[in-house]
């Protein structure tokens, strides 16, 4: 390698070297010499110049005993049992009530502990020693080991060691690298004029692009392959991420986005989907029903025309589910279930003009919280209303949104729902298995003839969690939501 084409921390470190030709530098010396503050810039010279053949690294590992959290804190604070024993030869009557006034609950606990296994013991009531000095003998060699780190585990006391390792978060043994650096045989061959610092340039400016002075200009070049660290800038959180994404991918197949408010009746929850109002799944174990508000208006001509077709099917040509239905029942507030809960009411609302709309919306069930499952998540929501819409295009829809998302591999199988007929359940292909995305299907007459809705409408709803389990590889749901920093700042940009 030629002398040329080093860089001027490179350059600089050399000619160092070379001053002294038979000595092995340390890093302390290399930054001294060469006046720098920052040992990356020393380590990454050395390390230009090594690969170059001038210069040879000789690198040595050994292990360090250092403070961990708790002991940086003990050292400032005093070792727990050094604070304990100078309250108990400081107190008249050291006992487990006044200790409990002078230590908090987490240090108390385990405080008891240690000065039992230092022979201070409850006697009467009152913390007592056989022999005090050798408490005091033993608690000093304990802090005094703490003041000598870090330090090389040769050097410390065995036994004071082993006590350590066997308390948490006091010490830690890292593995640290020592370098030295001495001149090879082509090093000292370099020419000193060629190892004169150039001026290169690091930034492009305005005012060099305008002077012209670029076009002879030596630029640095970058070199990309060095480690550098990760900056720590904001960005959004993954579920963020993908509800992003899954917007987009809407929008791009021209769908409008619905929003609308999570507060809603059991009526347009339920009964409009043609729930029947003893359905299990309307229980409060399943439903959070409100206290406030604890009922909503309905106006009668809907509850009339839901209770008629539950009863006996209006004029659909249905049964209906029979028995009595409950305008009060209807009015009964509630936190949505699920997303069709909007879908159904802009479908009231705009009964016969064609429409393509989503949602990506918060729901809420009472679920016990575990691995798969939480009492509050989100839906992927859509419904395509058209004449002459049916089952293949509903399938071609989902298959596309998958599709874009990532996962071409998706099947349906038939399902069950109270408002959809045929029912249908999605289910994609991860790593070799078929997952249960959501479900769809097209609404029976049931739902759409008291509304007025006129051509046919295709619906789904999915779990956007479930979804970014697959995207993200999880096996626990609660991952997305813990606010576990280190995960969040490791997850790739959806
Ligand atoms: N609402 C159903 C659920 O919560 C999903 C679904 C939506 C099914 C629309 C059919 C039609 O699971």
């Amino acid at each position: 390698m030629d002398a040329d084409s080093l860089l001027n921390p490179e350059r600089r470190m050399l000619r160092v070297l070379q001053s002294k030709e038979n000595h092995e530098w340390t890093l302390a010396e290399i930054l001294n010499t060469c006046e720098w503050q920052d040992q990356a810039v020393a380590v990454g010279a050395g390390h230009g110049l090594t690969n170059a053949g001038f210069v040879s690294t000789t690198e040595t590992s050994s292990e360090v005993i250092r403070l961990a959290e708790e002991g940086v804190k003990a050292k400032q604070n005093g070792l727990l049992e050094a604070r304990l024993w100078k309250w108990i030869s400081e107190s008249e009557s050291p006992n487990m009530g006044s200790l409990q006034t002078q230590f908090d609950r987490h240090e108390a606990g385990p405080g008891v502990g240690l000065l039992k296994r230092l022979g201070v013991l409850l006697e009467g009531g009152v913390f007592n020693s056989e022999n005090p000095s050798s408490v005091t003998v033993e608690i000093d060699a304990r802090s005094a080991f703490l003041n000598s780190l870090p330090s090389g585990p040769d050097s410390l006391d065995s036994s004071l060691l082993e006590h350590f390792k066997s308390r948490r978060g006091l010490i830690e043994s890292v593995i640290s690298t020592t370098r030295t650096w001495s001149i090879t045989s082509q090093g000292k061959a370099v020419e000193p004029q060629s190892l004169v610092e150039k001026q290169s340039i690091t930034e492009i400016t305005t005012e060099l692009l305008q002077s012209e002075a670029w076009k002879d200009a030596d630029f640095r070049p970058f070199d990309v392959t060095l480690e550098s660290t990760t900056p720590r800038t904001g960005r959004s959180h993954p579920m963020q991420a993908l509800i992003e994404r899954v917007r987009s991918i809407f929008l791009e197949m021209g769908f409008s986005e619905l929003v609308d408010d999570y507060v809603q009746t059991a009526g347009w929850n339920m009964d409009a989907l043609f729930i029947p109002q003893d359905h299990p799944a309307r229980e409060m174990q399943d439903t959070f029903y409100l206290e406030n508000p604890k009922s909503i208006d309905i106006p009668e001509n809907l509850t009339d025309a839901w209770g008629a077709i539950h009863e006996h099917g209006g004029e659909t040509g249905s049964v209906g589910w029979g028995g009595s239905f409950s305008a009060e029942t209807s009015k009964k507030g509630l936190l949505r279930t699920h997303t069709t809960v909007n879908t159904i009411q802009y479908l009231a609302e705009n009964p016969t003009e064609a429409c393509r709309v989503f949602s990506v919306d918060r729901v809420f069930r009472k679920e016990a919280i575990d691995r798969t499952h939480l009492p509050e998540f989100h839906q992927i929501e859509g419904i395509i209303m058209e004449e002459g819409a049916n089952l293949q295009m509903l399938v071609a829809t989902l298959k596309t949104f998958y599709a874009k998302m990532g996962y071409p591999e998706v099947r349906v199988r038939p399902a069950y729902f109270p408002y959809t007929e045929p029912s249908l359940e999605i289910e994609v292909k991860w790593r070799g298995k078929w997952l249960e995305l959501g479900g769809a299907g097209i609404f029976r007459p049931e739902v759409t003839e008291p509304l007025g809705i006129s051509s046919p409408v295709l619906a789904w709803g999915m779990g956007l969690e479930r979804l970014a389990m697959l995207v993200l590889g999880l096996d626990d749901i609660r991952q997305l939501y813990i606010s576990d920093l280190e995960w969040l700042r490791n997850q790739p940009i959806l």
